[in-house]
């Protein structure tokens, strides 16, 4: 068995923000690649007099402050999560003054003054008291299986309701790096074992971990009870409405409901009853498709993979017989239950099959939970589940049923300025902002297809081409899209889309108003009534992202431009108790010339829309997973892909531990760039960044 990759395929196959190396690894090299959604379906811009108003839309009265999230019913809840609960005012410990961002190559962390950081855990380090101490010379797929796993994306730590120094910490594991992660000469003569390394390095890890004190460091535990791995060999069950369906049996599984392991997990969400929710998003590139249409909306190609798994096992080629349907049973969003290192995971299709950024979950008024999604494509969409059953508090075993029921919904926006002030350049209209209205349109409703010609099967599988048909509005990449737990208003963070007006691609509107939009730009979506089942919305832009010393384009809701932070091609989001959004990004050293970032932006009052840069990843690397305990004066942010664009041989980041003699051994360790989850904490002893 051969596999036909060499190092360094991606050289010259880049054409978007980031390094040749994380498009090739990370998605395929995707933005070289035709756009998926050749649809002719184009957007609807809204008349003033058919429109609902933006007042009635907004709601006089709306049950804004009734129960939006009510935290966490798990027998470890966590005592100081923004992400889940709602936080009485005040009690924030994050001041600090924000950090000049960071020049793109400066392998660094860097922190703000008064602060200092710490890994937690890396790649490698062992979760079971079984498995080795990592050596990156001696490494297999068995070894990596009871390690923590590369490129951590989607982060939380869930502290214990009752001790407060105890948690798991959950990390989803997106991608692998084989440039970085194998000596050049062993990789040429193991490349199997190397492709069955790679498919133990992704998935999750759970880890559970401890402290001394409130607002200490962290530390891992190895060998914990709840410790997990799940890799791309684990077990998942397949549930919702399509579990079964013809198009999801394969001659391993012919009952379409058991799916071995999950891939490119991105970023995901914590839902109210503490498990935990993540998307697979560039599934595409480990899969040999079948050549037909759906399979091209996904991106999927009868070719050879550049990872060549198909060639150490079969389900990842279609032309393998039994084996068209495999990459089906890929692009879910997936569920799994920290606590239980023993439950069997779950992907849910009745939340639709697309390249998931993630999911974050909102209680509505009624108890019903909805789910939202974005689907990271150029010119693709974002949506809505809502569940069929309502929430239970303290029901944990219903409540892990939720998502397995429910209509599922595609938005569509539609801006109140004239066309000619939509001119591409992104200069606010003479209103004064983009703003506008919204429809969630049905794709399944009450458990029967909206779909003229898809069965719910169909619409649930093939949902790209249900979205299409519904005439949902192309987005310039959907990445994290994720309601306040303070006020329930939804964040939608639009990393890039340079091929936005373009030759033979889709125009400008008012949701998305910059022609080639490099650096992204981040909406603000209000339910009508701030009723999160609610099939209207009204929304604005918070901020069009760029470097506003150079970019004119930029706007951040009319706060100063010389007083925020650059940012741009914005990620993945949090929030912190008093209802700031922060903003990880991924790609600013190929737009502005920094380092990747990690910014609070204010929502309201006279300082809304200003940036504040919080701190800056090393040199290669994309924020991922932040997660702000305010109260606990912690971040946490998942470092990813440091020293991307290095070799093995020739690193360009020594993160996290910067001992430079990476790529070799040291009393059984390896250092070099090795992604990890960091801690930053208030430092006592005021010694500021260690590096
Ligand atoms: Fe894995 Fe959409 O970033
Ligand atoms: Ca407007
Ligand atoms: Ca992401």
């Amino acid at each position: 068995m051969s596999l036909t990759r060499t190092f360094l395929p991606m050289l010259g196959h880049t054409r978007g923000n980031r390094d040749a190396a994380t498009c090739h690894f990370k998605c395929g090299n995707a933005c070289a690649k035709d756009v998926c959604n050749t649809s002719t379906n184009t957007y609807f811009r809204d008349i003033a007099d058919t429109a609902l108003s933006r007042r009635s839309i907004l709601g006089i009265g709306a049950a804004a402050s009734a129960a939006l999230v009510i935290g966490v019913d798990t027998r470890s809840a966590p005592v100081a999560h923004a992400d889940t609960i709602i936080a009485p005012n005040g009690g924030s410990k994050l001041r600090f003054t924000a950090i000049a961002p960071v020049p793109r190559n400066r392998d660094a962390m860097t922190v703000p003054e008064g602060y200092d950081w710490a890994p937690i855990i890396r790649w490698g380090d062992p979760l079971f008291n079984h498995a080795p101490k990592f050596n990156i010379a001696k490494q297999s797929a068995k070894r990596q299986a009871g390690q923590f796993g590369y490129n951590n994306d989607y982060l939380n730590v869930i502290v214990d309701k009752y001790s407060g120094r105890s948690g798991v910490l959950v990390a989803n594991h997106e991608y692998t790096n084989e440039d970085l992660m194998f000596d050049p000469q062993w990789f040429e003569a193991n490349k199997a074992e190397a492709a069955r390394i790679a498919m133990a390095a992704h998935g999750f890890s759970v880890v559970e971990v401890k402290r001394a004190k409130s607002g200490g460091p962290w530390s891992y535990i190895r060998g914990g009870e709840r410790n997990r791995r799940i890799t791309a060999t684990t077990v998942f069950a397949i549930d919702g409405p399509a579990a079964g369906s013809a198009l999801l049996q394969t001659t391993s599984d012919p009952t379409g409901r058991k799916v071995l392991g999950t891939l490119n997990n991105c970023a995901g969400g914590t839902t109210p009853w503490g498990t935990v929710l993540s998307g697979e998003e560039n599934f595409n590139q480990y899969f040999r498709g079948t050549g037909s249409a759906t399979d091209a909306r996904y991106g999927i190609a009868d070719e050879a993979t550049e990872r060549g798994w198909e060639d150490v096992d079969a389900r990842f080629s279609a032309r393998n017989p039994g084996y068209k349907n495999e990459a089906n049973r890929f692009g879910w969003i997936v569920e799994i239950d920290p606590q239980n290192p023993d439950s069997v995971p779950v992907k849910h299709t009745a939340l639709g099959r697309f390249k998931h950024e993630g999911a974050n979950v909102r209680i509505a008024d009624d108890k019903r939970v909805v789910a939202y999604s974005g689907d990271d494509e150029r010119f693709d969409y974002v949506y809505k589940f809502v569940s069929a059953k309502k929430y239970r508090r303290g029901d944990r075993r219903h409540n892990m049923t939720l998502l397995s029921a429910g209509d599922l919904y595609v938005a569509r926006f539609s801006g109140n300025s004239p066309a000619p002030e939509i001119d591409g350049s992104a200069a606010v209209p003479a209103d004064g902002s983009f703003d506008g209205t919204g429809t969630w349109l049905p794709l399944v409703k009450d458990g029967a297809s909206m779909i003229q010609g898809m069965s719910v099967e169909e619409v649930l599988i093939y949902t790209r081409l249900a979205g299409d048909k519904a005439g949902a509005t192309k987005m310039d990449r959907p990445e994290d899209v994720e309601p306040s737990p303070v006020t329930g208003k939804l964040y939608i963070a639009l990393t890039n889309n340079t091929q936005r007006n373009t030759a033979g691609k889709a125009s400008v509107d008012e949701a998305n108003p910059r022609t080639r939009n490099r650096d992204g730009h981040v909406i603000e979506l209000t339910e009508r009534n701030n009723d999160a089942t609610a099939t209207e919305f009204s929304w604005n832009i918070l901020l069009v992202a760029g470097d506003p010393a150079t970019d004119k384009s930029t706007y951040f809701s009319g706060y100063p431009k010389e007083k925020v932070s650059p940012i741009s091609c914005p990620d993945n989001l949090a929030f912190d108790s008093k209802g700031n959004l922060w903003i990880s990004t991924d790609g600013q050293p190929g737009t502005i010339g920094y380092c990747d970032a990690l910014h609070k932006v204010t929502l309201n009052g006279e300082e809304r829309g200003k940036v504040e840069q919080f701190l800056a990843v090393p040199a290669g690397a994309e924020t991922c997973g932040p997660l702000v305990h305010d109260r606990d004066g912690s971040v946490f942010v998942s470092v990813q892909h440091p020293g991307e664009g290095g070799t093995f041989n020739e690193p360009i980041s020594f993160f996290p531990d910067y001992v430079k003699t990476a790529g070799k051994t040291k009393r059984g360790e390896v250092y070099g760039p090795r992604p990890s989850v960091v801690q930053v904490f208030t430092d006592t002893k005021g010694r500021g960044s260690r590096k």
